[in-house]
């Protein structure tokens, strides 16, 4: 089943908890990590991330989008991330840092940015509980969706059944309610929502029409009927 990711960037930062409550029933709660300096924006970091998890049950999706994920990544799982997603462009060395955010009991995840290619990867995956395929250039919620990202969704999830991984694929930037289904039939199986949630008048209602619309779309996908 499709998992529902609402993006926190698009809420009321002033009201974390109630907007974290206005989304129940999601699957995970995106939030996302900017330092100003591996994207052009700046939101919000350790602490904030250690009073959600406090404040809510639905688990955290953290989508670090800063340098030197190497040194700072382990102290979100400290801080009570479940999922932990660094940027491979920032990362000076993955592979120790995805063991060492499982080792710390969290899933980890690596992002790539809409210009970074697959391939180099793939040797890698097995490592990963979840790669994020960006479909907008990060920074910013509200941009529109990338379909050229549509053929590196479908190439992942190629890998992805050729080594027969457990790795969830998620997608983030521009999913809404005209754009999931591209995602879901490519092979997308996580989704990150950031205006097409907390814009909807029921963001709760927004969670379960995307979720229906995914699910709907993947069950005749190729790479569905294989499971
Ligand atoms: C963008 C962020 C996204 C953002 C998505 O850099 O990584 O998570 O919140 O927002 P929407 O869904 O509005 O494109
Ligand atoms: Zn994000």
């Amino acid at each position: 089943m499709a998992q529902i990711n609402p993006s926190i960037l698009s809420a009321d930062f002033a009201r974390l908890a109630d907007e974290a409550e206005a989304v129940r029933g999601s699957d995970w709660l995106h939030v996302d990590v900017m330092d100003n300096h591996f994207v052009p924006n700046l939101t919000l970091g350790i602490p904030v991330v250690e009073s959600l998890a406090r404040a809510t049950d639905i688990p955290l999706d953290c989508h670090l989008m800063i340098e030197d994920p190497d040194r700072w990544a382990p102290q979100y799982v400290e801080a009570g991330a479940g999922s932990i997603t660094f940027h491979v462009e920032a990362a000076a060395a993955p592979v120790r840092l995805a063991r060492e955010i499982r080792a710390k009991g969290a899933r980890a995840s690596m992002a790539l940015k809409p210009g970074t290619p697959i391939e180099p990867y793939e040797d890698l995956l097995p490592e990963l509980d979840m790669l994020l395929i960006m479909t907008v250039e990060p920074g910013f919620g509200g941009q529109a969706f990338l379909d050229i990202m549509l053929p590196k969704i479908r190439r992942t999830r190629e890998l992805i059944a050729k080594h027969d991984l457990e790795l969830w694929l998620q997608v983030d930037g521009g999913v809404s309610a005209t754009t999931i289904e591209r995602c879901a039939e490519a092979g997308a199986d996580v989704f990150v929502a950031g205006s097409a949630v907390y814009g909807a008048e029921d963001p709760a209602q927004a969670v379960r029409n995307l979720r229906e619309l995914a699910d709907k779309a993947s069950v005749d996908a190729w790479w569905a009927c294989e499971h």
